[in-house]
């Protein structure tokens, strides 16, 4: 992406109104009024078939009349006249289109669409939109939209995929005290995507932090490039997370991968912080835009209520940031600010005494001392105190601390005056919220950033060349015969070329070489129905397990052929798999599904009523390394089993991660041949003993 590109569409020069109008009212007023209104310092024109000026501009019947050079070309003309407007501005050199038009591919109509892209891309020209309000930005004063007015002034930018979320937090913005540099209408996307504005951000100076507001993304993978490389937080509201696609998936993996849960894991691999609804989205973004990142684990509160103290530290603990005394020394200190029937422990609290003094001493040692890695100041409003007051101190006292690299989060709880005393604080770069757990939760988000930081990165991968030549022989032998699900067999034979350590496996046609693979496997076995046809082979009464002798081996095959051509007369039935009888362990599940948005996705969960029942699992958009793999064993709610629960010796959690990072390079490499796969029980010995995939499943892509 080219930076002067989009800067022509985000910081233009000059600015042309396409379909300008000299009728209050309509949006091609508007747009034009609000740029005089907001103080645009470039050329504007308006552009019109018969008006001769549109509150003051002079107005030209078609862009190629205009003298000068134009930047921007806001068109604000029906759908069936943009195309044709574009050519004009194409004509004209114009290098970028801001296009609030609706009705292209929201309403169905793709092509018109793909249309204006083509003629953009004829004259090297870049579109926002289309279906969009516009764009604004208060460092340079331009409102190039139809929203009322440019938000209230600060270090945020919004992109949004929802226009009219534009225009209600725009207001919003001076009523919450959150104050944003730029809002960006990113609608349809068709050439401009929310990647390419968020790449364009590391280089602009009047943003601090990146809010997002997402429907759907298009190219899921670049949105996640895009956040790694990112050099600011970005934080995301994700709306519309409804299981999409599930019902229809043919595997496990599939009908688990709800969009809620990928997204979620596509957006921590991209370093994005996430938030709950609407508020949680402003009050994160406060502090992430004014605060810097909270590096350690040490969260000191200061408080005159002991009930909001509390009510911190709960928060604290749900939020992932669970408080902690603090050290001898500092208690020490502390105690010099507050009455003997204080508390210095953490939270400390200065009681109901506390005035600015004690407030503005507490919190400049604080900040100062080594041991804190972050402070969150309460204060509930008495009579005695003046709100007002106290947030001046507290302000001073950072200022003499000059401690630039650990945040600070306050909360006020009180009426009016403390409300007028947390818009001073914003409005002097401390973020102030009125309850305690928002102030928790926002100091929550700038731990989440710097965790974030550290593991957002892109994954250790090569591809594995020959173990794809062998699976793709596999794979075309499956095709020629007109499938797309690999019997077992061959799916552990794709997975063995990946280095998984599946079960020995072997097909037997006949009886006599069921009871010879048997010996040469070593007893007990496992046999097991393969038929294409015949996926849940217990349904079947296909599998038959702990076969210990010649005798049990005969009966075996024969019950499974008969058992199988009962469950369904036409199955092409290949044969009977004679398979190791792997000693028990701890069952997981690893799997694949095709995500719409972010292509192949790794699943991982541990199996039997975890999976089934409490679709315990955890995704990541593949590739992922062995370090990224260890992070998922971590997140599933079933984690301490993992460890070694109840006594039991932690499992080989050494060996997974390196099954499960094998297992990311074969979906990978294999994209545009699986579609779903599972690796259903993968059982998981004590540490040092490795691991074994019992069954395996793969679903190609229908070509
Ligand atoms: N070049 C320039 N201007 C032209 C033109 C041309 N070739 N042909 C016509 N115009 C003028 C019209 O004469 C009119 O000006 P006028 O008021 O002086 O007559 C102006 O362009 C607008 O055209 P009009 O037909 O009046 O359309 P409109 O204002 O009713 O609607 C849109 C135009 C773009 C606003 C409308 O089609 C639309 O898409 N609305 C939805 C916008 C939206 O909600 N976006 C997404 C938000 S999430």
């Amino acid at each position: 992406m080219n930076h002067d590109e989009i800067n022509t569409l985000l910081k233009p020069k000059t600015i042309a109104v396409v379909g300008a109008s000299a009728t209050p009212g309509k949006i091609g007023y508007t747009v034009v009024e609000n740029l005089k209104k907001s103080g645009y310092k470039g050329a504007v024109y308006p552009i019109n078939p018969s008006a001769s000026d549109i509150l003051g501009f002079k107005c030209y019947a078609s862009i190629t009349d205009v003298p000068g050079s134009v930047d921007a070309a806001v068109m604000c003309v029906p759908v069936k006249l943009v195309n044709t407007c574009a050519e004009d501005c194409g004509k004209k050199g114009v290098k970028g289109l801001i296009v609030i038009t609706s009705g292209f591919s929201e309403v169905g109509r793709k092509d018109l669409e793909e249309e204006l892209v083509a003629t953009a891309r004829k004259y090297k020209m870049r579109i926002l939109g289309p279906n969009i309000v516009g764009t604004l930005s208060n460092s340079d004063k331009m409102n190039a939209s139809f929203a009322p007015f440019l938000p209230l002034d600060g270090k945020a930018t919004l992109i949004t995929q929802s226009g009219a979320l534009l225009i209600a937090m725009d207001a919003a913005t001076y009523t919450r005290r959150v104050g944003f540099d730029k809002m960006v209408s990113i609608g349809n996307m068709c050439d401009v995507d929310i990647a390419d504005i968020i790449e364009w951000l590391n280089g602009d100076e009047s943003t601090t932090c990146t809010s997002l507001y997402i429907e759907g993304l298009k190219d899921g993978r670049k949105f996640i490039k895009a956040g790694r490389a990112s050099k600011k937080p970005i934080i995301a509201l994700k709306s519309g997370v409804s299981a999409h696609g599930a019902a229809a998936a043919a595997s496990h993996t599939g009908s688990l991968a709800g969009a809620a849960k990928v997204y979620g894991s596509a957006f921590k691999q991209a370093g994005v912080i996430q938030a709950s609804d609407l508020d949680n989205l402003f009050d994160r973004t406060l502090a992430l835009s004014l605060m810097p990142p909270l590096k350690g684990e040490n969260l000191l509160v200061i408080t005159n209520g002991g009930g909001v103290g509390v009510l911190a530290t709960d928060a604290a603990e749900r939020y992932g940031i669970p408080m902690k005394f603090a050290p001898k020394d500092v208690q020490e200190e502390l105690k010099k600010h507050m009455p003997e029937f204080g508390s210095a422990k953490n939270p400390v609290d200065l009681t109901g005494m506390a005035g600015t003094e004690w407030y503005a001493e507490s919190v400049r040692f604080a900040i100062s001392h080594p041991w804190v890695d972050g402070l969150i100041v309460l204060y509930c409003e008495t009579a005695m105190t003046n709100p007002l007051e106290i947030a001046k101190g507290i302000k001073q006292a950072l200022n003499e601390a000059g401690i630039k690299d650990k945040p600070v989060t306050v909360s006020y709880v009180g009426g009016e005056k403390s409300a007028a005393a947390m818009s001073w604080l914003v409005e002097n770069g401390i973020p102030a919220y009125a309850a305690p757990d928002l102030a928790v939760n926002a100091m929550a988000a700038l731990r989440e950033y710097a965790l974030l930081r550290e593991t957002a990165k892109e994954p250790d991968y090569k591809s594995n060349d020959a173990a794809r030549k062998a699976a793709m022989q596999i794979i075309s032998a499956a095709r020629a015969d007109g499938r797309d699900a690999l019997t077992e067999i061959e799916a552990k034979q794709v997975f063995n070329a990946y280095g998984l350590p599946v079960t020995s496996t072997e097909l037997a046609k006949t009886e006599d070489e069921a009871v010879a693979l048997a010996k040469k496997i070593g007893f007990p076995v496992v046999m097991k129905i393969v038929s294409p046809e015949i996926l849940h082979k217990s349904d079947a009464g296909g599998v038959k397990v702990n076969i210990k002798d010649e005798a049990a081996a005969r009966e075996a095959f024969n019950t499974i052929i008969k058992n199988a051509k009962a469950y369904k007369a036409d199955a092409n039935i290949h044969g009977v798999a004679v398979q190791e009888m792997a000693p028990w362990g701890t069952e997981t599940i690893l799997g694949s599904t095709n995500d719409a948005t972010f292509g192949p996705t790794i699943m991982f969960g541990l199996g039997g009523i975890f999976v089934e029942v409490l679709k315990d699992v955890t995704f990541r958009v593949a590739p992922i390394d062995k370090v990224q793999a260890a992070e998922m064993f971590e997140e599933i709610r079933a984690a301490a089993i993992l460890k070694g629960a109840r006594g039991e010796a932690p499992r080989d959690r050494k060996a997974l991660s390196d099954t499960v990072e094998k297992y990311s390079s074969m979906i990978i490499d294999l994209e545009d041949e699986i579609s779903e796969s599972d690796a259903n029980p993968v059982l998981v010995y004590e540490e040092g003993k490795g691991l074994k995939v019992v069954d395996a499943r793969i679903i190609l892509k229908k070509k």
